[in-house]
């Protein structure tokens, strides 16, 4: 879908099709090229992340495999309190290996924190975090994503992986949702 295709429901398009596409690329290379040679895995966060893992893992020239983590994080509202829960683990054992988190968006930062800490206590060569997008004055910890794509303003956004409540996820862009849908 396009913004097009959304009716009033969209304030506006904060980060065009063509903008993320062209710093998922920016990316890919520099990943390519930390980590040649090196056995990486890519692992995704459901269900967000899914749109940048399927286009930065196309866009890399080296080899990866995939795998996929789906967590809870128990808060009020839209708002994450750090304490979390797995829904689906790895398929993979990752001890000794060289693991990039894949991620939408850190917002408070708590969720990844508390996913790169449980996922250090497993024995892995290193692991870092790749992350689209990224609210700054959201950030209650100090989260150390050695990728980021875009640092945008903290407003509820929509888009390339992003919901709420389950819809927009397929729109090409990420744009801040009009407040009318949620209030
Ligand atoms: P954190 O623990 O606060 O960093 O929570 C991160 C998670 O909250 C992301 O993976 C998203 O699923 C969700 N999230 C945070 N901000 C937004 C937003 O603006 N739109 C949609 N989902 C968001």
């Amino acid at each position: 879908m396009d913004a097009a295709h959304m009716g009033a429901d969209l304030e506006r398009v904060l980060i065009s099709e063509e903008q993320i596409q062209a710093k998922l690329t920016e990316l890919a290379s520099e990943i390519a090229r930390e980590y040649d040679g090196k056995d990486l895995l890519l692992v995704g966060v459901l269900k967000g992340a899914v749109m940048v893992m399927a286009d930065l893992a196309r866009m890399l020239t080296i080899h990866v495999e995939m795998d996929w983590m789906a967590v809870s994080s128990y808060g009020q509202g839209t708002k994450s309190s750090g304490v979390v829960r797995i829904l689906k683990d790895l398929d993979t054992d990752i001890v000794d290996r060289h693991v990039l988190i894949v991620e939408d968006i850190v917002d408070s930062g708590l969720t990844l924190s508390w996913l790169r800490e449980n996922l250090e206590s497993r024995g892995p060569a290193s692991v870092e975090i790749c992350a689209l997008l990224r609210k700054p004055e959201a950030a209650k910890i100090e989260i150390d994503a050695k990728y980021v794509g875009f640092e945008i303003p903290n407003a509820f956004v929509v888009g390339y992986g992003l919901d709420y409540a389950e819809r927009y996820r397929n729109l090409r862009s990420v744009a801040v949702l009009a407040p009318h849908v949620y209030q």
